[in-house]
């Protein structure tokens, strides 16, 4: 179960009511794809599934794509890397023009056994693409080639340029819908083809997300409402993100990109936002949290803490000469001491007047973890319609991309067709 408990004071439902049939209302209306994607997503597990069966020998996949293409699935394989089956294939990532973390992956692949996974959207991401050539050029196999297809798919939209690409050279494709926009395609094929091949249980994943729409849309549950209406009205414009585990890194980056590209609009003559950041507790409580407890009070805070955690270990009840400051008198685990740490500065955060909330989850599996996903995509809608933006689209992301291409421009002539 995903319970959230809010240290702020709820509004009365009266004042959610008409955020909440306009979000019902762009629910039906079936024009924002990706709230389907529960229900539309078991198909797609039984197609890869019938794939998987046709690849062989086949040790690591590797993702090659950005922002709403990769960090999802990332997200989602660091938070279940627990579950893994031992014999399933490894899972990478390729997303960064950068030459160190490039090397730096594929010094860790066996080419015979890899399956590049080709993931863009519009099917023309500079960055996503270069990649694929610097591979191609890397292990000398190229389109035409016989094992070409062997070694490479593709996901994207089923009209974009990368999709003729891969018609025309034979690779097999799975489709985004244009209504499911990038940062919010995790649960299409887009996080289902690498997580499903790597042995994830993608179906209660599913199921958590289908949960918590249910809740949502059916139940009328308004947990998600209140707390956009906290966070649209508070005085803090900086949305904290404290996840208690390491395994939320990449959770934490996939939330940075939904909040960030999704609630930073223009509204007529006015910049508006929201900022996130994204913690990891007890880490950065060694760290940032002097500035959220002393510096400006610009802060909202949400913690998120795991209540069992697997592989828990117990701190040894002894002590050590010189340091029994630091004994613990009882034999508490290290998920207890955790949770703790948790608990103690969120009460310290509540103490001094910072909006504060807190999402518990009973454990960390597929079916959990796919209803955090949901939850933060609704919570991100909610939050741009109660804002009047459209948490769809990133106009700003596009001015940077059409500056690199015209400097670019000079180069093209140089450029020779595969
Ligand atoms: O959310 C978005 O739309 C973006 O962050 C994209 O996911 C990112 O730019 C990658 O684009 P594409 O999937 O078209 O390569």
């Amino acid at each position: 179960m995903l319970v959230n408990t809010f240290h702020f004071q709820p509004v009365n439902r009266n004042l959610l009511k008409k955020f909440q049939d306009r979000i019902n209302i762009e629910y039906h209306s079936r024009n924002v794809g990706y709230y389907h994607l529960p229900n539309s997503g078991t198909k797609i597990i039984e197609d890869i599934k019938n794939w998987q069966n046709s690849l062989e020998n086949i040790d690591s996949i590797a993702v090659i794509g950005v922002g709403g293409s990769s960090l999802g699935a990332k997200a989602i394989s660091a938070m279940l890397a627990c579950d893994k089956k031992f014999g399933t294939p490894n899972l990478f990532f390729l997303e960064n023009i950068d030459p160190i973390a490039i090397n730096a992956t594929l010094s860790k692949l066996k080419f015979s056994k890899t399956l590049f996974l080709l993931i863009s959207k519009s099917g023309t991401t500079l960055d996503t693409i270069s990649i694929v050539k610097i591979i191609m050029e890397k292990f000398r196999l190229y389109p035409g080639d016989k094992e070409f297809a062997n070694h490479f798919a593709v996901i994207t939209d089923n009209d974009s340029a990368l999709c003729k690409f891969a018609d025309e050279y034979g690779l097999k494709t799975f489709f985004i819908s244009r209504n499911v926009g990038g940062r919010f395609s995790v649960l299409s094929a887009v996080g289902l083809v690498p997580l499903t091949l790597c042995g994830f249980n993608t179906e209660n994943l599913l199921k958590g997300a289908a949960e918590c729409e249910s809740d949502f849309f059916e139940k009328g549950d308004m947990t998600i409402l209140q707390k956009a209406y906290a966070y649209i009205n508070a005085k803090e414009t900086i949305n904290v993100l404290f996840s208690y585990s390491n395994v939320f890194k990449a959770f934490n980056e996939w939330y940075i990109q939904l909040w960030a590209e999704s609630l930073g609009k223009k509204k007529g003559a006015k910049n508006i936002g929201l900022t996130p950041i994204g913690l990891i507790g007890a880490i950065d409580q060694h760290s940032f949290l002097q500035l959220i407890i002393d510096g400006p009070k610009d802060k909202s805070v949400t913690f998120i803490r795991i209540k069992e955690m697997k592989g828990d270990m117990t701190i040894p009840n002894f002590s050590l000469k010189y340091i029994e400051k630091a004994d613990i008198r009882s034999n508490i685990s290290a998920s207890k001491l955790l949770n703790e740490q948790a608990l103690a500065t969120m009460k310290s955060l509540i103490d001094s007047g910072v909006t504060t909330d807190e999402i518990t989850l009973d454990k960390l599996d597929a079916y959990h973890v796919g209803y955090l996903i949901y939850y933060y995509e609704l919570l991100t809608s909610a939050c741009g319609i109660m804002m009047g933006v459209n948490p769809y689209n990133q106009p700003g992301v596009e001015i940077g991309k059409k500056i690199l291409i015209r400097k670019l421009g000079k180069y093209t002539n140089a450029v020779k067709k595969s």
